[in-house]
């Protein structure tokens, strides 16, 4: 395993996290009032609705799918009877129509923000790098499918499980598990882990708000007047 190999994918995912975490945290506590998803509906209507809604369908179901198919313990699947074969099925399947749906949804995105002056011109570096980066992983992301479905048996899926778990539970070797994997799968994985790096410092940081906004259904009753 090559030194490179071990730094981007044994160190750097650690790097990404601690941006993420740390960045995430100092931006909420001095910058508040930049902490938003920056509407821009009212600057143009037209295909936002849409286009939102599928990115959105599609990017949340990618977040939950990768959570639950790269950390669930393989033991708990082989416990379950479920092949690694039929493991990697159901992820090619399940990822391609939410990566399908993600990618419907940014390209309406996208072509509303470059193409309506209005937009473009209010738009700034960080809202475009955004569109872009995230069509570069999700483009990569659906690239993989067509390498997995070249060996259906499940183990290079295996491989990636196991560098996933092996980096949340701060094993060092993780990354000389995929040292092997297709080349597709180890740039989707870095644009992958440098979305959480770009993630802090652009309007991806609402995305935080949006999960934290479920502790409202928890919350108490807010009084709005005395009771007499
Ligand atoms: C957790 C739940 C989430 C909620 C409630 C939420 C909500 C929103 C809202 C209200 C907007 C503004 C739409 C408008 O222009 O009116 C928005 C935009 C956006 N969201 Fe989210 N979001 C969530 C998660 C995410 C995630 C996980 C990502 C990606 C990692 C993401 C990426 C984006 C992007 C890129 C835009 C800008 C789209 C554009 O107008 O170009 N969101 N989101």
């Amino acid at each position: 395993m090559s030194n490179l190999h071990q730094f981007l994918f044994g160190i750097y995912p650690y790097i990404a996290v601690t941006i993420f975490l740390l960045a995430s945290l100092i931006r909420f506590d001095r910058e508040q009032y930049s902490w938003k998803s920056d509407s821009s509906q009212l600057l143009y209507r037209g295909q936002l609705r849409l286009g939102n809604i599928l990115f959105h369908i599609g990017i949340l179901g990618l977040f939950f799918g990768h959570l639950v198919g790269l950390l669930t313990p393989v033991v708990v699947w082989d416990t379950l009877g479920v092949s690694h074969g039929l493991k990697q099925m159901v992820a090619m399947v399940a990822g391609g129509v939410m990566g399908v749906t993600c990618l419907a949804g940014l390209l309406i995105l996208m072509h509303r923000r470059f193409s309506n002056i209005r937009l473009r011109v209010n738009s700034s570096w960080r809202d475009k790098l955004v569109l872009v980066w995230l069509l570069l992983t999700v483009v990569l992301g659906l690239s993989t499918i067509f390498v997995s479905a070249e060996h259906l048996d499940g183990e290079e899926m295996l491989a990636l499980m196991n560098w996933a778990q092996h980096l949340v539970t701060l094993r060092g070797d993780a990354a000389g598990f995929i040292v092997d994997a297709s080349g597709v799968f180890k740039l989707h994985l870095l644009s992958g882990m440098t979305v959480f790096v770009i993630f802090p410092f652009t309007r991806l940081v609402h995305a935080w708000s949006g999960f934290g906004a479920v502790t409202y259904l928890g919350r108490a009753w807010q009084l709005v007047r005395p009771r007499k």
